[in-house]
């Protein structure tokens, strides 16, 4: 195992690794980012392809390339090394038991399902004599090319073709059941998908988790006997329900095929289908994803973060303007994206699926002539009503001040002042009343939490006195004890993540020079960092403590000055 283990990271490059997950940034011999496993605005993650090894002095994560995809996935041990295997081309040749999970059963009850749906779909001979699926696919304008990239297939309209198949190949009812593809009723198990269309749903590594069915033909009376009251027979998607493979709040359609393009352009179009998504690529839009009917939650939006700053949002904005989809413009404004708006399609067309079919063209120019967000709304209202009415006014307080206040302060000047010019309204009085909107708005920023505060110089200086032990060990017993316990509790005294210590034993290398005094002079920087990290938790301790009555502000006081002594004698 262990000679696979080494195998496989011979072969492997850590950065390139890394690099197809998130936007890798050269610096000197090392790459740095953002770091993928907390919130952050200033990179603190590093890789070094020296050692194969990455770490971030944010959140204290580090490890190799198997913990880096254990983490990145939220997987064990032996899915990364299969993922990795895979990778290198390295074939396992003992199975090691933990492959055998319950698991990696799923992902190949999964894929044997795909592959049984896509054989399914050439050999659909047309229901009642209509449209077979693939007369369906192809009349949407879909290239044969494309539903076998998108391995399209179709569920025979049968209640227990997929059942049987996959007992057949040795899966059990539980396990079908648990896949999502079986639904149990009092006779057992049946099919939940069945006559329609299947969209295979990938993860970030292009394994099937799940499957959305479309329907496409109106329901015939002769649907097969009567089974089991199935409120899903004749909507338009019938998708698998959550399971341990499947969190939809996790999964961005397409991502898979589109995340090397989404890095490439660090621009992400999101469009609302599977078709939209489908036809988006195959049209030449290839750094695409669909959010599948729902708003797009924190975690996808993370996900995509991680490749890109610019999100191209093509939704129907009229009916966007309300509801889930606004909420998912509002968290990736908070997120840090720049969020545009991609242009109108012409009138006739349905959505991007619709325009690529007419003209790919059509949807390449939609994406190209994308508007900044509070351009968007700007235009919106301008449309709506004239510029000095007092509707125009109200207008722009409801849908472009709130985007305005979400943006970064330069950013933010810029679209203050074209409000101001706009409305014919002082500056001033734009910009405080985006400041009350902000204010109003903070409490509620879910994609930013409490590590993400901005801490610059911190980071900085911890990079530079373990980077400084790093090249020079023989200085580590110089390293401050009192710095190194600062370094390992959190300002509320908690102690951080075990990691923060690893990196310790990871960083002693190599030979020795003369950096004492840059490295004195950097612990000292870094110390009173800490301190004041830690008296700013103090103080808001006290601050509460004072205004409920609870807790010994005395205490919190004597440490409190304690601390502030210890700083400035510094
Ligand atoms: N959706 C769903 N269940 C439904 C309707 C929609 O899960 N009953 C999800 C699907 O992921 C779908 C997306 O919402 O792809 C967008 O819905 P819609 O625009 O209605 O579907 P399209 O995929 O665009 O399908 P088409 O263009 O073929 O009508
Ligand atoms: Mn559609």
């Amino acid at each position: 195992m262990s000679s696979q283990i080494d195998e496989i990271k011979s072969r492997l490059d850590i950065a390139e690794l890394v690099g197809s997950y998130i936007r890798l940034q050269k610096a000197g011999s090392n790459f740095k980012a953002l770091c993928p496993f907390h919130n952050e605005r200033t990179p603190s993650f590093n890789v070094s392809p020296a050692r194969q090894i990455w770490h971030c002095f944010g959140c204290g994560k580090g490890g190799d390339i198997f913990e880096f995809i254990q983490q990145i996935e939220g997987v064990e041990f032996g899915d990364a090394l299969k993922t990795l295997a895979d990778r290198a081309g390295v074939e396992l040749k003992r199975e090691d038991p933990r492959l055998k999970s319950e698991r990696t059963r799923q992902f190949a009850l999964l894929e044997e399902a795909a592959k049984f749906f896509e054989a399914n779909l050439s050999r659909h001979g047309g229901t009642s004599g209509g449209l077979t699926a693939l007369d369906y696919l192809k009349k949407r304008g879909l290239a044969d090319e494309t539903i076998r990239e998108f391995r399209l297939g179709y569920a025979p309209d049968e209640w227990r073709a997929l059942g049987a198949h996959l007992k057949q190949k040795g899966f059990s009812e539980k396990e079908l059941e648990n896949s999502g593809l079986a639904v149990k009723s009092g006779q057992g198990y049946y099919d939940r998908f069945r006559g329609r269309i299947i969209f295979p749903i990938f993860d970030y590594n292009g394994r099937v988790v799940a499957f959305g069915g479309r329907i496409f033909e109106v329901p015939t009376e002769d649907r097969g006997p009567a089974m089991p009251a199935d409120a899903s027979i004749g909507a338009k998607y019938v998708n698998s329900p959550e399971t341990a493979l499947y969190q939809k709040s996790k999964i961005l359609y397409g991502l898979n095929f589109a995340k090397s393009e989404i890095l490439r352009a660090s621009e992400c179009v999101l469009v609302e289908g599977y078709m939209d998504a489908i036809m988006s690529w195959q049209g030449g839009v290839k750094n695409v994803v669909a959010a599948s009917g729902t708003a797009l939650t924190a975690d996808q939006l993370k996900t995509i973060r991680r490749l890109a700053e610019k999100l191209i949002v093509a939704f129907d904005m009229d009916s966007a303007g309300e509801g889930a989809s606004k909420r998912g413009i509002d968290l990736a404004l908070a997120g840090g994206f720049d969020v545009r708006v991609a242009g109108a399609l012409d009138v006739g067309l349905k959505d991007p699926a619709d325009a690529v079919c007419k003209n790919p063209a059509l949807w390449q120019k939609a994406v190209l002539s994308s508007r900044h967000i509070a351009q968007f709304y700007i235009d919106s209202a301008l449309k709506k009503y004239k510029p000095n009415s007092p509707e125009a006014k109200r207008e722009f307080q409801r849908t472009v001040l709130p985007v305005v206040s979400s943006l970064a302060d330069l950013e933010r000047a810029h679209w203050v002042r074209e409000v101001s010019g706009i409305l014919n309204i002082k500056e001033e009085a734009v910009w405080s009343a985006s400041e009350k909107n902000k204010l109003a708005k903070g409490a509620e920023n879910v994609f930013e939490d409490s590590v993400s505060k901005p801490k610059a110089r911190k980071e900085l200086l911890e990079e530079r006195v373990f980077g400084i032990i790093a090249e020079y060990p023989a200085l580590a017993p110089k390293l401050d004890p009192a710095l190194k316990s600062l370094f390992s509790s959190g300002p509320d005294g908690s102690v951080w993540a075990g990691g923060r210590t690893a990196i310790f034993a990871e960083l002693f290398l190599n030979g020795i020079l003369d950096a004492e005094a840059e490295f004195i002079k950097c612990q000292r920087e870094l110390k009173k960092e800490y301190l004041k990290e830690k008296l700013a938790y103090l103080s808001a301790q006290i601050n509460s403590a004072e205004k409920t009555g609870e807790g010994k502000v005395g205490d919190l006081l004597g440490e409190f000055q304690k601390m502030s002594k210890e700083l400035h004698t510094l």
